[in-house]
Order: C-alpha cells, then sequence, then structure tokens
C-alpha cells in the first residue's frame, strides 16, 4: 500500500487504499485468514498518508494490526509527495508509538550512520533501503558493521565489488533466464557502470550486448580493468 505510480492508484491500488480505511481492515483480514496455519507471516508497507492533510498512517498501522499483520514497513512520504523532498521521520515515530508490532522505517537511508540515526530517532524495529542499495548492495555490510560492530567496516576493494557484481549477473540470468535475465541485468549494469571511470562508454558496452554470454564476457572485462587500474596506481 505505498506504491504512488498514477496506473496503479488510478485502480485505486497500491498507495491509494489509504483513502479507503475499511477497505484496508478487510484486506488484511482477507490476507491474514488465507496465510493462516502456513507459517508465513504477514507484512505491510504503507506511506504516511494519501496526502500531507491526510496523514492517516497510525490509523492504518493500528487496523494492520488488529488484523494480525507481523510487521509493518513505513515509507516516510504520503502519495502526493511521491519521492520528493525528505523523508517525515517524525511521523514514522508516531506510527511507530500507535502500534506494538515491529515498523521498519523506510525512505531517503543511504548510509550507515544514517540508518543508526534513523533507528534513534524513530525508535523502529528495522531500516528498509532501496535505491542506496541499486549498485551498492554492500551497503548493507556498512550498516549491519555499525549497528552490530559499532564501526562501519573498511570500504570493499575493488575486486570485492568485481566480483559481487559478477555474481550478481550470474544470479540474474539463473533466476530469470535468457531474455528476461539480459533485461534485468542492463539495469542493474546501468547503475554498478556508475563505478567505473568512463561511464558513458562502459554503459554504452553494456547496452549493445544482445545476449548474456556477451553481456557477462564485456562487464567482466570492464571491472576487470577497472581493478587493474587501482593496481597500477598502487
Ligand atoms: C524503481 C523502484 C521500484 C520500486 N518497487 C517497489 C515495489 O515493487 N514494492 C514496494 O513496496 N516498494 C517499491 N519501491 C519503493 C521502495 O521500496 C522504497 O519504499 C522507496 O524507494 C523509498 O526508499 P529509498 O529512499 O530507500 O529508496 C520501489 C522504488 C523504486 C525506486
Amino acid at each position: 500500500m505505498g506504491c504512488p505510480a498514477k496506473k496503479v492508484c488510478n485502480r485505486l491500488c497500491g498507495s491509494a487504499l489509504l483513502q479507503d480505511e475499511p477497505l484496508v481492515g478487510r484486506i488484511l483480514e482477507a490476507v491474514v485468514a488465507a496465510a493462516q496455519g502456513t507459517g508465513v507471516p504477514v507484512t505491510l508497507k504503507t506511506r504516511t498518508g494519501w496526502d500531507r492533510a491526510h496523514r492517516n498512517g497510525a490509523a492504518v498501522a493500528r487496523i494492520a494490526e488488529a488484523a494480525g499483520i507481523a510487521a509493518l514497513a513505513i515509507h516516510g512520504r504520503t502519495r502526493a509527495d511521491f519521492y520528493e523532498g525528505e523523508a517525515e521521520y517524525d511521523t514514522v515515530r508516531e506510527i511507530r508509538a500507535a502500534v506494538s508490532i515491529p515498523v521498519i522505517a523506510n525512505g531517503d537511508i543511504d548510509s550507515a550512520r544514517k540508518a543508526r540515526d534513523v533507528l534513534d530517532s524513530t525508535g523502529a524495529a528495522g531500516v528498509m533501503l532501496g535505491r542506496a542499495a541499486q549498485g551498492a548492495p554492500w551497503i548493507f555490510r556498512d550498516i549491519n558493521g555499525l549497528l552490530v560492530q559499532g564501526v562501519v567496516p573498511e570500504p570493499l576493494a575493488r575486486a570485492a565489488q568485481r566480483d559481487i557484481v559478477l555474481e550478481h549477473l550470474q544470479s540474474i540470468y539463473t533466476f530469470h533466464g535468457e531474455d528476461s535475465g539480459l533485461r534485468i541485468a542492463r539495469k542493474h549494469l546501468g547503475w554498478y557502470g556508475k563505478l567505473l571511470d568512463d561511464t558513458p562508454t562502459a554503459r554504452a558496452r553494456f547496452m549493445a550486448a544482445t545476449d548474456t554470454a556477451s553481456q557477462f564476457a564485456c562487464a567482466d572485462r570492464e571491472f576487470g580493468a577497472w581493478c587493474e587500474q587501482t593496481a597500477d596506481a598502487a
């Protein structure tokens, strides 16, 4: 119940549901009832409300808790705010205070320090990240380092980053197959490509590959050369 897309909200799905609290209750009760006995917890993700004049995130959280929802993730923006402005962590804190189920704070968390600050300021049970993990999945290692050991680990060496990129590509191909795998990997290579020194050229090469084998070989070459550059510099 967080998606802001017009084509979703026009059908009264996604965050548009926040405008109809009784319907939210009925949907959640039905989903929780359907999952009963499976051992699978049902969780909910919402925004803070439809717009700034209707921030009903706390009311929706209470409805969710009463329906048996196990945990709640809150993207700290209203639907009307799309991705504009700063996430409202104050509202996330208010929602957290309204219920006893775990609340997970989401929105604009892009570093270990920010994750720590958001946890402290909202009292949330956890944090959720989206965009900051695109092209940088090692951010979770940094965050866990700070939260668990109290220090952000040294940045990963280029070779370790390259290994993660290549392993990620292989996983995408295995999971999605040749055609979808090629397309989905392009999107990730677009993000990973920002690491490279000559991003536009590398990006053009990634996009030009017409099968997963040549796409992988291209990524292997580009990121391999990128690792060599540090060796030269050293
Ligand atoms: C390209 C894109 C696709 C997304 N798809 C989903 C989705 O399918 N389901 C969902 O709950 N949130 C989705 N989100 C929202 C994110 O989960 C998250 O709530 C939002 O990006 C704010 O967090 P962030 O600042 O860490 O990115 C998507 C966000 C982006 C940018």
